[in-house]
């Protein structure tokens, strides 16, 4: 039987609630993709989750929180206050500039951030990976607010996917990632952002890390903050600092199930010939999917045209991730984009052409891209 997709009305989400205080595993919305959650301080439904994703035990879930009803009118809420009292977060070891950073991160709550702060004894192991610390993020999508605070527990949620897979972006791609597996789905439409959480670490002498680059970008971080962020490269060894500090890192993620090769230049580049290593791709492939960063309807029509002679006798199916290049766009595309050109029956293999700017957001889709791929060069 597939999930029932549940609307977001109050009698479903109660519904919903009343599964995973069961103990049960419900697909969830939020901002950044859809995840799937289960009650944080339940080990049964911990390890549901890591049994419904295939996903092994070293990689640690993300623990969602909602703030009381009753602190709403509160301007100025003190996050960490409440992540104490909820027995998640232990204070003991954090001095005073990161008391003062954490307070300033958590001003973007509720929001696509997630914090790695020290957890405390309560907090299961499973959900940390054994680790010291938790993950912790405030999400902000009104259904996943709604079902924390109907559950009146913290929820963890990993994202919605089969291990090593694309993250799903709407209650459809739930269903076809784990719809033989679960019973729920809340349908909180297309994800507004269409990338994971920003993971930041920050560390008892308030040092800051960037784990994984997302919606909340470095720059802000540096900003609100004032810290000098570090950013691990993604390349990392098994006994790297970074590898210790956050072991799912390490593992390729985000990839389609075709080779997805990731180009040095972009594809207008192609006018002048195509480069060997592309030409010896496109021989092996009948279909090949495009994955342009930008460009409307026409601008990959025209591209095509213009291109014709060198494709001869490839078929090609080329997709943008943003009409005009707007990196919030191209974010909520990624993965949307890439599960359809890997659903195309024609479609053997697929190329992306490279993020123009890898500032800001443009950091967290080339980030993304380089995991799901790689690097033509190495052929
Ligand atoms: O946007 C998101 O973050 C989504 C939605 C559902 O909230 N969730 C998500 O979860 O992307 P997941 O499990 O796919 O990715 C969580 C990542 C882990 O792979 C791990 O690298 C990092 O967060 N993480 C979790 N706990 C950690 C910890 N204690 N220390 C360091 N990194 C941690
Ligand atoms: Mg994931």
């Amino acid at each position: 039987m597939p999930a029932r997709i549940l609307p977001f009305t109050p009698a479903d989400l109660a519904l919903a609630a009343a599964a995973l205080r069961r103990g049960e595993v419900v697909g969830m919305p939020t901002e950044t993709v859809y995840g799937l959650a289960g009650l944080a301080f339940d080990e049964q439904a911990l390890a549901r989750i890591f049994a419904t994703k295939d996903r092994p035990t070293f990689d640690p879930l993300i623990v969602h929180v909602a703030r009381p009803e009753h602190s709403q009118s509160a301007i100025d809420f003190d996050w960490l206050t409440f992540l104490v009292g909820a027995k998640l977060v232990e204070s003991a070891q954090l001095g005073p500039l990161a008391i003062e950073r954490i307070h300033a991160l958590s001003r973007l709550w509720p929001g696509p951030l997630t914090l790695v702060l020290p957890k405390q004894p309560a907090v299961p192991d499973l959900a940390t990976s054994g680790l010291a610390t938790v993950a912790i993020r405030a999400p902000r999508h009104p259904a996943a607010q709604a079902l924390l605070r109907a559950v009146g527990q913290p929820l963890a949620a990993p994202s919605a996917n089969r291990f090593g897979r694309l993250s799903p972006t709407s209650a459809a791609d739930v269903q076809a990632e784990l719809g033989d597996r679960i019973d729920m789905i809340v349908d909180g439409g297309c994800c507004e952002i269409g990338l994971e959480s920003t993971v930041v670490h920050v560390a008892g002498n308030g040092d800051v890390m960037l784990l994984r680059p997302g919606a909340v970008t470095r720059e802000t971080i540096e900003s609100i903050t004032g810290a000098q962020v570090r950013t691990p490269a993604i390349t990392v060894s098994a006994n790297s600092p970074v590898a210790q500090l956050s072991p799912g890192l390490l593992v390729s993620h985000y990839a389609p199930s075709k080779p997805l090769y990731l180009l040095p230049a972009s594809f207008h580049q192609w006018k002048q010939g195509v480069p060997e290593p592309v030409r010896k791709l496109l021989d092996q492939a009948r279909g090949v999917g495009l994955l342009f960063y930008s460009g409307s309807d026409q601008e990959l029509a025209s591209w095509l045209t213009e291109n014709a002679d060198q494709l001869a006798g490839v078929s090609c199916f080329p997709a943008a991730l943003s009409v005009g290049g707007d990196p919030a766009e191209g974010a909520r595309n990624l993965f949307r984009t890439l599960r359809s050109l890997d659903a195309h029956p024609q479609v053997e293999l697929i190329l992306a052409e490279p993020v123009p700017d890898e500032t800001g957001l443009g950091y967290a889709i080339a980030d993304r891209l380089r995991r799901a791929g790689r690097k033509i060069d190495i052929f």
